[in-house]
C-alpha cells in the first residue's frame, strides 16, 4: 500500500475524458508518422494489417491501462505498486509503471521539438515563405530550421513553457479544459482541410491508394511497422493511460471509452491521409516520401494551390494542436509523481518537471543542429546510431514501448488478482475473458515478435 493520498480529481464529464485521451493519443503519430509510413509499406494494405493490430493488440492493452490507473488511483509507478502488493505480487511488478513514466518522458524530449517545428511551420507559411517555392526552396527551409539550434530552442521553449502552464494550473484548470477547447477545434479544421483538400487535390488516386489493398506487396515487416505503429499512436506504455485511467469515474464504461478512442485516433489518421495524399498525387508529389513528407513535400503543394498560404497555415495550427495535446498528456502523469513524491505544489512540481523536460531536449535540438557533442557512433541493437536523437528515438520506440507494453499485458493478464481486473471492467463475463484471453496470450506473443525483429535478433 502506498502512503500517498489516493487521487480525488475526476473527469467532469465523460466527453472531457473522450477529449483529452483522445487528445493524447492524436498527435505527431497520426498527421506525420502514419500517412509516410503508410506511404512506404503500400497504402492499402498497411491500413487493414494495421486496423487488424489496434484490435487484436491497441484496444486490448487501453483496457489493461485505464483498470490498472482506475484501480490504482495513482500515478502510474505507485499504482502498478498498489496493484501488486495487493494482489501479493513480487513489489518488482511495479516497474511496470516506473518504466512506462520514464518512456513517455523520454519519448516527450524529441516530442516537444517536433512540435516545435509545427509551431515554426505556422509562422513560415503565414509569412507567405512557400508561395511559389519550389523543391530547393522548401528543402532549404526545412534544413534551415533543422540545423539552426537557436530557431528550435525558441519554439521548444515556447511548447515546453506552454506545457508547464497547462499542467501547473491543475488537472480542472489545465488539462480538461485545455483539451475541451483544444480538441475540438483541432478536429474541425482536420475535416475542413479534408474537404479542401478532396476538393482541389486528387481526390480519386488518394482513395485508391488508401483504400484498395494490394496483399502481394505486404512483407513480414509491413505486418511489424502496423503492429508498432499501433502501440505509438494509442500512446500506450508511456504512462498516459494509466494516468488518465486514475482520474475515471467508478461508473464509466472502460470497455466502450477504449474502443471509441480507439475509433477516433484511427479516423483522425486516415482523415490526415485524405488531406495529405490528394495534394501530394495532384501535385505529381511521392507518396513515399519518409519522415520529410510534411514538412518537405507538402508545402509544394501549399506553394501553387488556391489559398495556399491560408490552407498552409490552417494546416500547421492543427498539427500543432496536436501535438500539444499529447505533450500535455505525456507531463500530466510525471508532474503528478513529482506532486505525490515530493509533497510540493502543483506549479513547483509542473515548472521543475519541464525545466528538466527542456534540459534533456536539447539532446535533441542539438542533434539535428549536429553540434560535435550531440554526435554519436554507436551500434545497438542491430541499428546504427548517430547522434543523441536517434539513441532516444530508437530506444523509446524499439524497446522502451514494446517492453512496456509486454510488461502492462502480463501484469494486467496475469498477475493482478483476476477479480480486480473483471471488477474494473464490469461487462459481462464473455467479454472478460475475451480480454483476458488477447493480453494474456495474443499481446504478449506478438509484441515479442515486433521486438525480435525491430532488435535484429529475427530477421523475417
Ligand atoms: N500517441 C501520440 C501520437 O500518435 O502522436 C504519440 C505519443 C504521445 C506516444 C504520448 C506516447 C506518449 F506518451
Ligand atoms: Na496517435
Amino acid at each position: 500500500m502506498t502512503s500517498h493520498t489516493a487521487i480525488s480529481s475526476r473527469w467532469s464529464t465523460r466527453l472531457s475524458f473522450m477529449l483529452a485521451a483522445t487528445g493524447a493519443a492524436v498527435g505527431l503519430g497520426n498527421i506525420w508518422k502514419f500517412p509516410y509510413i503508410m506511404g512506404e509499406n503500400g497504402g492499402a494494405a498497411f491500413i487493414v494489417i494495421y486496423l487488424l493490430c489496434i484490435v487484436a493488440l491497441g484496444i486490448p492493452i487501453f483496457i489493461a491501462e485505464l483498470l490498472i490507473g482506475r484501480r490504482g488511483r495513482h500515478s502510474p509507478g505507485y499504482a502498478a505498486r498498489q496493484l501488486a502488493v495487493e494482489s501479493k505480487r513480487h513489489p518488482a511488478w511495479q516497474l511496470t509503471g516506473w518504466v512506462t513514466m520514464f518512456t513517455g518522458f523520454m519519448i516527450l524530449t524529441f516530442y516537444v521539438v517536433i512540435a516545435g517545428w509545427a509551431m515554426s511551420y505556422v509562422f513560415k507559411s503565414a509569412q507567405g515563405m512557400f508561395i511559389d517555392a519550389n523543391q530547393a526552396a522548401i528543402t532549404q527551409l526545412y534544413r534551415g530550421m533543422a540545423s539552426s539550434w537557436t530557431e528550435m530552442i525558441i519554439f521548444t521553449a515556447f511548447i515546453v513553457l506552454a506545457t508547464a502552464i497547462v499542467v501547473g494550473n491543475g488537472f480542472k484548470q489545465g488539462l480538461e479544459r485545455t483539451v475541451r477547447f483544444a480538441m475540438p477545434v483541432m478536429l474541425l479544421l482536420l475535416v475542413g482541410l479534408a474537404f479542401y483538400s478532396s476538393a482541389v487535390g486528387d481526390f480519386a488516386q488518394a482513395a485508391d491508394f488508401m483504400f484498395r489493398p494490394d496483399f502481394s506487396e505486404v512483407t513480414a515487416t509491413t505486418v511489424l511497422v502496423a503492429l508498432g505503429h499501433a502501440f505509438f499512436t494509442l500512446s500506450l506504455a508511456s504512462g498516459v493511460m494509466m494516468m488518465y485511467g486514475a482520474y475515471l469515474p467508478a461508473s464509466t464504461s472502460i470497455l466502450s471509452t477504449s474502443v471509441w478512442i480507439a475509433i477516433a485516433d484511427t479516423l483522425v489518421a486516415l482523415i490526415a491521409g485524405l488531406v495529405i495524399f490528394p495534394l501530394v498525387f495532384a501535385y505529381g508529389l511521392t507518396p513515399a516520401e519518409g519522415p520529410g513528407l510534411i514538412f518537405q513535400t507538402l508545402p509544394l503543394a501549399f506553394a501553387s494551390m488556391p489559398l495556399g498560404v491560408f490552407i498552409g497555415t490552417v494546416f500547421f495550427i492543427m498539427l500543432l494542436l496536436a501535438a500539444f495535446t499529447s505533450a500535455i498528456s505525456m507531463v500530466e502523469s510525471i508532474a503528478t509523481f513529482v506532486v505525490e513524491r515530493f509533497d510540493i505544489s502543483r506549479w513547483a512540481a509542473a515548472l521543475s518537471t519541464c525545466a528538466v523536460l527542456f534540459s534533456l531536449s536539447l539532446l535533441t535540438v542539438f542533434s539535428f543542429a549536429q553540434a560535435p557533442w550531440a554526435q554519436l557512433d554507436v551500434y545497438l541493437f542491430g541499428k546504427q546510431l548517430d547522434n543523441w536523437f536517434d539513441v532516444i528515438e530508437h530506444i523509446t520506440s524499439n524497446v522502451l514501448l514494446p517492453l512496456g507494453g509486454l510488461a502492462i499485458a502480463l501484469f494486467a493478464g496475469w498477475a493482478v488478482k483476476t477479480q480486480f481486473m473483471q471488477a474494473e471492467l464490469n461487462t459481462s463475463a464473455r467479454a472478460f475473458k475475451v480480454w483476458q484471453f488477447l493480453v494474456r496470450f495474443v499481446a504478449p506473443v506478438a509484441i515479442t515478435l515486433v521486438f525480435l525483429q525491430l532488435t535484429g535478433m529475427l530477421r523475417l
